[in-house]
Formats: structure tokens, sequence, C-alpha cells
């Protein structure tokens, strides 16, 4: 798909998720495929500026984690525009705006002419940094204040005669936080109220089958995809296929324990490389429960792993917990579907009524599906 002046593999995105998108997650998530373009996490636009050696490393790349996305956050006009100035030289290929919501409580007193003052200000923040850099600017935002503050659509409008290349969209107010359903005609609003930029519609992606329904009954170019990419790595790889199935869904066959396991140690091996083996093991205690979420029961592995401090200790809780999870194999050596974890669905999408996943006995009775958790974070902010 067209980015501004970039052309992408795939009209997938990976949303950034602070304390999560870092290189190593980006790297793993590259070597499965599907994924058009990445971003980092939030990256303060003072603190790049100030050379804090923290916000640099959020920006670390190499060239296996392109094309690469930066995503400053910041208010002070100059200080967004030099900021995009630096992701731009330290070889981003494009800067996103972090906006959250633009409409503060207090706005609601002022109405519409408060939000429009705040509109315009944002405007101008963005006209700065379009016209300092050569790579597209985007910006991240959420449908609104509340379900009586839309104001994505005057927003997006606002934003691309500012010179945006794309807008993201999670279809949830902030009110709503991460709670209740992805409104999908909200995002049919931003998408109906921008002239020709692309639209990513987000929130709760969590199968390709939720991606192929959110651009259908939105209109969206692209979706970008956070917490599902960090259940499940191969979900941008599984929803191009099933993008490009025409019409038939066809989704690649899940990948095996042995897969999954080798893909975990993959993401350690680079958490170590980038990080260093005392805080890549500290970071990935967080990171491995994740991993573990399709393992089948995987209790005895996630007690140890919390305590995670070097490569060769995680060699031993892997070696234990095979052993402990023979328990829950059938005569041929797979997990017994009973022991299945429950598949996810988007809250957007009907449950599905047989509930086993994939590769598993359909025939078994059914689990209730579950909505996605929300990784330990600050998640007020957006
Ligand atoms: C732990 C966490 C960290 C997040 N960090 C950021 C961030 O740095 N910048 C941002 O714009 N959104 C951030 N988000 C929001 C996500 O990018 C995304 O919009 C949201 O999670 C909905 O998409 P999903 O359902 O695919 O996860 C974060 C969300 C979570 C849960």
């Amino acid at each position: 798909m067209r980015f501004g002046a970039l052309t992408l593999e795939s009209n997938l995105f990976l949303s950034p998720l602070a304390g999560y998108t870092n290189l190593p997650f980006r790297l793993v998530l590259r070597e499965i495929g599907g994924v058009g373009l990445c971003t980092t996490d939030l990256v303060n636009a003072r603190s790049l500026l100030e050379q804090r050696a923290k916000a640099f490393k959020l920006i670390e790349t190499r060239p296996a984690d392109s094309p690469l996305a930066v995503q400053l956050f910041g208010s002070v006009p100059e200080e967004m525009r030099d900021a995009a100035l630096v992701a731009e030289a330290h070889g981003a290929a494009s800067v996103d705006i972090n906006m959250g919501c633009p409409v503060r409580k207090v706005c609601n007193v002022g109405g519409g002419s408060a939000m429009m003052t705040e509109l315009n200000k944002t405007a101008a923040l963005v006209r700065g940094m379009v016209k300092a850099v050569k790579i597209p600017v985007t910006a991240k935002m959420r449908l609104g204040w509340d379900a009586d503050n839309l104001t994505a659509p005057d927003l997006a409008r606002a934003l691309e005669d500012a010179g945006v290349a794309a807008v993201f969209v999670h279809g949830r107010t902030r009110e709503q936080g991460f709670g209740g359903t992805v409104n999908l005609a909200g995002i049919r609003s931003v998408v109906a109220a921008v002239k020709s930029i692309p639209v990513i519609g987000n929130g709760d992606i969590v199968t390709p089958q939720a991606a192929r329904t959110m651009l259908d009954e939105t209109g969206c170019a692209g979706v970008s995809i956070g917490r599902g990419a960090f259940y499940n790595p191969w979900i941008f790889r599984h929803t191009l296929a099933c993008l490009q199935s025409e019409g038939s869904g066809q989704v690649p066959p899940e990948p095996s324990f042995a897969e999954r396991v080798r893909v975990m140690s993959r993401h350690l091996d680079l958490m170590i490389e980038v990080f260093g083996e005392e805080l890549g093991c500290r970071m990935f205690r967080k990171i491995a429960p994740w991993h573990a979420k399709r393992f089948g029961p995987s209790s005895e592995f996630n007690k140890r792993v919390v305590l995670l401090s070097s490569q060769a200790q995680f060699q031993e809780i892997l070696h234990h917990y095979l052993q402990w999870r023979t328990q829950f194999l059938d005569a041929s050596g797979e997990l017994s579907p009973r022991y299945c974890p429950p598949p996810m669905v988007a809250s957007f999408m009907q449950a599905p009524k047989t509930a086993a996943e994939p590769g598993c006995n359909a025939d078994e009775p059914a689990v209730v599906p579950r909505h996605i958790p929300v990784p330990r974070g600050p998640v007020e902010v957006w």
C-alpha cells in the first residue's frame, strides 16, 4: 500500500505498545513476516533532543527492522519538529504523533469553539513537522473523549489539511479505556471525513477474521495490531494470507508447539543481544508468559520464568516445563483438546459457536472465548 512516499509490503501495522514493541520484538515479528510497518514505543520528543540514552534506546534499529515508524509524544511545536528531524536522521521511515485524545474534559465547558482552538493548535504543530522532514508524518488517535465527543473525524480532516500522510484510529473513546466494544461505525466516520489519506483502523484485532471484518465494515485502508501481535506473533502472516486468499478466508495452519518455543527462545536471544543478559532477562519476565498463553497449561513455566536472570536458567526452566507438560499430552504427543487455550474473540465479532482453537478437536465441549487482556503499562495515557 502507498503511505506518503513509502510503498509498504502489506497494509498491516504494528501498533506501539510502550515497554513491549522494542527492537527484539519487532525483529521477531519481521522474521515471521506479514507486517508492513512497525512502530516504536512512544518516545518523548524532549528526551530525544536532550540526547537521553533511554530515548535513543527506544529508537534503536537495524536494517532488518525496516520500515520503521518512530512515535513521538510532546506538545511544544519546536521540540516535536526537531525530534522528528532526529528520528529521520536516525533512519526512521516515518514519524507518528501520539495524539491520545485531543479533547480535555474541560473543553466540554467551552464546547465546540474550545475544541476547534485545540484542533488549530494541533494542526499548526503538525504543519511544522511536515514541513521540516521528508518522511511521512502520521497521527494516532482515539475516537474522542467520550461518546458525546467523537472528535476524530474533525481532527483527521484538520490533520489531512496540515499534511499528515495517514491517521491511525483506535476505535474506542478515551473514556472507554480498553473496555466495551470497538466502534467500527466510529472508524468508518473517520474514513468518510478524510479526502484521500489512508485511515488505519485499530482495536482488538486478535484474528485474521477480525482484521477482515474491520477492513470490510469501516472501509479503512489497513489495520494496526497491538496486543494481538503480542499474543500471537503469527497474526500478520496469517492475516495477510487470509486477505490474499480472495474471499476463501483460508488461514495457514497454527504453528506447532515446537515452533512456538523456537520463536520464544529467539525473542529472548534478541532481548539479550539488544539489552544485555541481565536487563534482557529481567525484561523477558513479563514477555515470556505472553508466549506461554498459547502453550496450554503453563503455570509451572510462568512461576519460574518471572525469576529469570540468565540464558542458562532459561534453558533449565524450559527443560523442566517440557517434562511437566507431558502430563497434558495425548497418545500422539499433542496437547489434549481439553487443555487447548480458549480462542480469543474481538469485541466487535460474534463469538464462534464451536470454540476450540484450530488444531484442536472441534467436537470437544465448547470453551468460552476470551477477550484479549491488557498488558501491564501506563495505559491511562492512551
Ligand atoms: C501496554 C500498552 C502500551 C501502549 N503504548 C502505546 C504507545 O506508546 N503509544 C500509543 O499511541 N498507543 C499505545 N498503546 C495503545 C495501542 O497502540 C493500541 O492503540 C491499543 O492497544 C488498541 O489496539 P490493540 O487492541 O490491537 O492492542 C498502548 C497500549 C497498551 C495496552
